[in-house]
């Protein structure tokens, strides 16, 4: 697996059909905010996708815990880093615990085995010939952890993210990575694989800044104590972003394993997907790319570059301390209700800003009304008209709302697979609105009364399958209310087991297409599946 021939470069064909996924690994300068839940929602709403496809799914997740913002945060707060690190830490994980995140690997940089393969890939970069002393002179951004050029600056060297501080002229003697000699290799990388940086805006942002030329990156501090010491110089500290990419691999080994590089990637590298925010491309696309070419690794299938979550305009973050409290949120309104907005209503890959009436008006009418009150009305209907079971019927081939229905599957995968995970929400929803006319228009109330029994038994049928539909193909995204849904339809399921529990994917089987619902299966009385949101007044 571990080669330092060129052909190792290109990702072979992955062998174990897994989909293997992170978000970044946060920074534990302050407790996460929404704009650090948004990735992870997203990276889970995916990994569960892949998981009801069957596939084996390793969804990573961990904190970036080294550098010189922590080493500050800490001194400031009067704790050693340590102790600052692990408080933050588990506001972290109990965040993902509240939003219903199932993580399968969370990784701390300050783990020791973390350390051990720090140690070692450096090696093997040092020994390419890859790192040398030199002199470092430049405006550094201590919340972007990176030295900025001129014009990434205001015109008081503001760094243009964080514009309330200030960067600072630093001069120091510094390791460098060689990133310069990587700057063909990397084009040749990009061009051989266009589909490794996604959206496109993204690709041809890092392909026009690498065109304008790759400089060398310092990869060692001398001021900053908080940090792993360089092996070949224990005065310098590691630069906490080659620190902290490497957090990805080290998250692979398994709890019995060595921490060796080798015992490392031997069972799920390359991975297959990195999911950033676009802050961070410039790390995930250049620097970690050109890292592991100069350690003989391959490199990881895809990198996405997802949007700001905003508040007037502003990407909100810690250091801004405009944002919006996610434990607050999800303690008012539950998971469902935050996974389903941050998901449906953002263009995954563009920016989006937060409103919270805008919150409450979108979810109560997709999932409230549009879903859960098709489910409660038609259930209602199925008691009175056909003794609360599910009707022996087969609807019809070309019935618009059966066509629509079997459809859903292939528009959500692609969707899925591509990461336009709000264009998955849209199909499930046009299903529930089309179920919603279709109910409307073919009246079952008039046709009972007509004494047309057959009718009502399909029309009921119909939109019955299509929620089950609707619900199990929205269960990545609100898997609690697919649950609630199922529930209702007179099934056992609990979604957040499927992947770790085989009888729930059995019992799923062909659930993806038109006509999972068996009949004569008996339904529950209906209840609301979804309250609705209340405004605080
Ligand atoms: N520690 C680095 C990542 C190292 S990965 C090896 C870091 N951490 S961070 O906590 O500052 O940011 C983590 C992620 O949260 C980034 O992808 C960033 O884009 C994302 N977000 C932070 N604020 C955000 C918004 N307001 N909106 C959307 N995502 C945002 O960078």
């Amino acid at each position: 697996m571990v080669s330092t021939e060129p052909s190792s470069l290109i990702p072979p064909p992955h062998p174990h059909q897994s989909f293997t996924v992170t978000t970044p690994l946060y920074y534990v300068n302050a407790m996460p905010h929404i704009g650090s839940a948004y990735t992870t929602m997203a990276v889970d709403a995916v990994s569960r996708f892949y998981r009801l496809q069957g596939q084996p799914v390793l969804m990573i997740t961990g904190t970036d815990e080294h550098g010189q913002k922590i080493e500050r945060t800490a001194q400031e707060e009067g704790r050693s880093p340590q102790e600052h690190c692990d408080q933050i830490v588990s506001g972290f994980t109990n965040l993902w615990e509240k939003l219903n995140i199932r993580v399968d690997r969370f990784i701390r940089t300050t783990n020791p085995r973390h350390q051990a393969i720090v140690e070692e890939f450096f090696q093997r970069v040092l020994d390419a010939g890859d790192i040398y002393s030199g002199k470092q002179q430049g405006w550094y951004c201590v919340s972007c952890e990176e030295f900025k050029e001129e014009r990434e600056l205001t015109e008081d060297h503001h760094c243009l993210i964080h514009t309330n501080k200030a960067a600072e002229w630093r001069d120091e003697e510094n390791y460098f990575f060689r990133l310069s000699k990587y700057q063909e290799k990397l084009q040749d990388f990009y061009a051989n694989h266009p589909d490794f940086i996604q959206p496109e805006s993204r690709r041809n942002e890092v392909l026009a800044f690498v065109e304008r030329g790759l400089q060398d990156f310092s990869v060692s501090r001398v001021n900053v104590d908080w940090g792993f010491a360089l092996p070949n110089d224990p005065k310098h500290t590691i630069y906490v972003w080659f620190d902290a990419l490497l957090g990805y691999v080290t998250a692979l080994l398994e709890p019995e394993d060595q921490p060796t590089l080798e015992n490392a990637l031997k069972r799920w590298w390359p991975l297959h997907s990195h999911i950033i925010g676009k802050d961070i491309l410039r790390f995930h696309a250049i620097y970690w790319p050109a890292m592991l070419m100069s350690a003989g690794l391959p490199i990881p299938q895809r990198l996405f570059g997802h949007g700001f979550l905003t508040k007037d305009g502003h990407k909100m973050g810690k250091t801004l301390g405009n944002t919006i409290d996610p434990f607050e949120l999800l303690d008012r309104y539950g998971s469902d209700a935050v996974r389903y907005y941050f998901l449906k209503e953002i263009e995954f890959g563009r920016d989006g800003d937060f409103n919270e009436t805008r919150f409450i008006n979108i979810v109560n009418a997709d999932l409230a009304n549009d879903l859960g009150n098709l489910l409660n009305r038609t259930l209602r209907m199925t008691h009175k008209y056909c003794g609360g079971v599910v009707p022996m019927v087969t609807v019809a081939a070309e019935d618009p709302l059966r066509v629509l229905g079997s459809s859903l599957g292939d528009r959500v995968a692609q969707a899925f697979q591509s990461l336009a995970i709000h264009e998955a929400c849209h199909g499930v929803l046009m299903l529930a609105q089309a179920g919603n006319k279709y109910l409307d228009e073919r009246a079952p109330w008039t046709k009972f009364k007509q004494g047309d029994r057959a009718a009502v038994e399909e029309i009921l049928y119909a939109v019955l399958e299509s929620v089950r539909l609707a619900a199990y193909w929205l269960s990545p995204v609100v898997p609690h209310l697919s649950g609630k849904i199922y529930a209702q339809l007179g099934f056992v399921v609990d979604f957040d087991a499927v992947g770790t529990d085989p009888m729930v994917l059995d019992r799923l089987a062909g659930h993806g297409d038109w006509g999972g619902l068996p009949a004569g299966q008996p339904l529950a009385e209906p209840q609301p599946v979804f309250q609705k949101l209340e405004p605080l007044t």
